[in-house]
């Protein structure tokens, strides 16, 4: 087996010659990329694409199983070495640490339960699951037997993991009884319990990992405990050869209309991009610690806590608890007891941390950080400066990584020390990435810079998604069909004088609260659920911790209503529906929405309203209803 890793560029001039060629040739880049992974059959295509249907094909030919990759080709040279490095919620509690042969050996038990319970390739099992060993183990023993993961970040609500789990019809639901957070437990297998209870008819089997040990309800028609399934299995599982293009993965995300999809990424690509962009980013050398604190409910989970580092023969660290508990010093005491050398977080806990003072940050020894990265939203100037100095000490390489869910692995950043950094700019695509920013009036590329314009990229790149879920129409509309021959990311940028990117944000209808992706409409959808409630425009306003908080315009039924009482019933309802990161910060009551003509809701007025900006807002004059503006400013939340 190949105990090769792809290039590693070790510096801008290598940067900037690897680019050059990547984007001459990309197939024999990718190719030679690819090359350093262990393939049961080599590809006979490399690279196969259209943007119009769109349909693109890494690998074609190519047979591979990608835990084997993530776990068997590192036994002979790193079997020892920690994969996994569980700091727990509490920070009393023992640590956990996994080598490659116990975590290989764990992912093959839970591979054989699994197929002793009757889930086999191509089958969609849906996990459900806080911050547990066992979620990155039965994550991989998925993928080990090719079965498709759909792993829902656990703070959704019954609703939301019923419509996931119901869109891709989920055979299994793996969950924990509780989750440890801060200073709470959540039920969880409560939850699962309740989507059930809405209807998951595809659900055969609740596969359910004792975490805090709590009582929880029980049906044995369908409930089945974790250990009792895994803990007399074999440690061999023969991996399931997959096809470069058999989906490995789904992972829900939000768009500018109401329901979720289910973004599709296929094995072959994803491999070989998580690796690379992880490589190259992160700069990680072997014996390094590499901490991301995201949950593997997202995308950075799924990339860059569980598959780029395990790809190389990392030690990546995964973390049950919270930034705060038991205090705001969690973080970097964290860092320093484990020595950490990558640390990798969002500009919202950034800043919620900088907003509890210097104290909790100085003191810990973080000497040996080497790059510290950002990921999920803009990160503003004050955060970066702080960020900077405080935790880098003024020395340590930020990297800003612009990226999404759709694209698998990060696009835009700099590489870990090797490449000019200015606050607030995510810098330059990586080998592979041909971006492109594009006229909002005119459509054409913009080619000059400095410039400003949406941002696309005009070349296929490994790890980009496939698909949505169930809905391929839906995947060319959304990212197909705004700039035609182009991916559209959905954001705008600007880049500089010298190239580098700054992403300016979204310029559709999502918005993004504390680095959570959510669709307006999905919020708005959630809120309308309430009796009372007859129509609602939801923003995004600026919020100095979350970056973006939400802002709702609800009309509510005639009556006389207690105001207190609704917003409370408000947020309850938006909980219910998707969970509590939905929930609105501010609701405002009116009586109408200011609209066009032709009945749209101008939903940039309401934005800036909702921003303070009430002095520029434009032309009001054609709506259909102007004096709704007046009213809408004076009763502002
Ligand atoms: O608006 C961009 C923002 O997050 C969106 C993608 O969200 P999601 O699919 O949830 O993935 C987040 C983690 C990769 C993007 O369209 N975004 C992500 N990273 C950055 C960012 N905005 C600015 N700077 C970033 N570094």
């Amino acid at each position: 087996m190949s105990t090769q890793l792809p290039l590693q560029i070790s510096s801008f001039e290598t940067y900037q010659s690897t680019y050059e060629r990547s984007v001459r040739d990309p197939e024999a880049f990718w190719a030679e990329q690819a090359a350093t992974f262990s393939w049961h059959e080599k590809w006979n295509r490399v690279l196969d694409w259209n943007f119009t249907d769109p349909d693109v094909k890494w690998f074609q030919g190519g047979k591979l199983n990608i835990t084997e990759n993530c776990l068997d080709r590192h036994l002979d040279t790193r079997g020892d070495q920690t994969a996994i490095l569980y700091e727990p919620n509490d920070p009393e509690a023992p640590v956990v640490r996994l080598s490659y042969r116990q975590l290989h050996a764990e992912v093959c038990k839970v591979g054989n339960a699994l197929r002793e319970l009757g889930v086999g390739k191509g089958d969609r099992i849906c996990f459900y699951m806080p911050m547990v060993p066992e979620l990155a183990i039965s994550v991989l023993a998925c993928a080990r037997i090719g079965a498709i993961h759909s792993v829902v970040f656990a703070g959704f609500s019954a609703q939301a993991l019923a419509d996931r789990v119901n869109d891709s019809d989920c055979k299994m639901i793996i969950c924990s009884d509780y989750n440890n957070r801060g200073n709470k437990t959540i039920p969880v297998k409560e939850v699962v319990d309740e989507a059930l209870a809405l209807g998951c008819p595809s659900v055969e089997t609740v596969l359910v990992h004792r975490n805090t040990g709590e009582p929880i309800t029980w049906d044995a028609s369908y409930d089945q405990w974790y250990h009792e399934c895994v803990d007399e299995q074999s440690t061999e599982c023969p991996a399931e050869v997959m096809d470069a293009e058999d989906v490995l993965f789904i992972l829900y995300t939000s768009g500018s209309t109401g329901k979720p999809k289910g973004v599709v990424h296929t094995c072959g690509g994803y491999m070989v991009y998580t690796a690379f962009s992880f490589l190259n980013v992160f700069q990680y050398n072997p014996g390094d610690v590499y901490w991301c604190t995201a949950d593997i409910g997202w995308i950075t989970g799924h990339s860059y806590i569980l598959y780029g580092p395990l790809l190389c023969g990392a030690t990546t660290m995964m973390f049950e608890g919270v930034p705060t508990y038991p205090d705001a010093a969690r973080f970097w005491q964290v860092c320093a007891k484990h020595r950490v050398n990558q640390f990798y977080t969002a500009p919202t806990a950034i800043r919620a941390l900088m907003a509890r003072g210097n104290e909790y940050v100085e003191g810990h020894d973080l000497s040996d950080l080497k790059v510290i990265g950002s990921v999920g939203e803009p990160i503003n100037e004050e955060a970066w400066e702080w960020y900077h100095e405080k935790v880098g000490k003024g020395k340590v390489p930020i990297v800003d990584t612009w990226w999404q869910t759709e694209t698998g692995g990060i696009m835009i950043s700099g590489l870990g020390g090797h490449s000019p950094q200015k606050a607030t700019f995510a810098g330059y695509p990586l080998p592979g990435i041909q971006m492109a920013l594009v006229s909002k009036n005119t459509g054409e590329e913009l080619t000059e810079n400095p410039e400003s314009g949406l941002l696309c990229v005009k070349f296929p790149w490994p790890s980009m998604l496939r698909t949505t879920w169930g809905d391929h129409e839906r995947c060319r509309n959304t990212y197909f069909s705004t700039v035609p021959g182009m991916y559209f990311t959905g954001d705008g940028a600007r880049r500089d004088a010298n190239g580098m990117y700054r992403i300016v944000g979204r310029v559709d209808d999502v918005i993004n609260v504390s680095g959570h992706r959510m669709g307006t409409a999905e919020v708005e959808n959630a809120i309308d659920e309430h009796p009372l409630v007859v129509e609602t425009a939801v923003v995004g306003y600026p919020h100095e911790i979350k970056g973006q908080g939400i802002y709702a315009y609800v009309i509510l039924a005639p009556g006389n209503h207690d105001p207190e009482k609704l917003r409370n019933e408000i947020v309850e309802t938006v909980r219910t529906e998707i969970g509590p990161i939905a929930k609105p910060d501010k609701i405002q009551f009116v009586e109408e929405l200011p609209k066009t003509r032709s009945g749209k809701i101008m939903r940039r007025i309401l934005r800036k309203v909702a921003a303070g900006e009430t002095d520029n807002l434009g032309d009001t004059s054609t709506l259909l209803n102007p004096e709704a503006v007046d009213a809408v400013i004076e009763g502002k939340v």
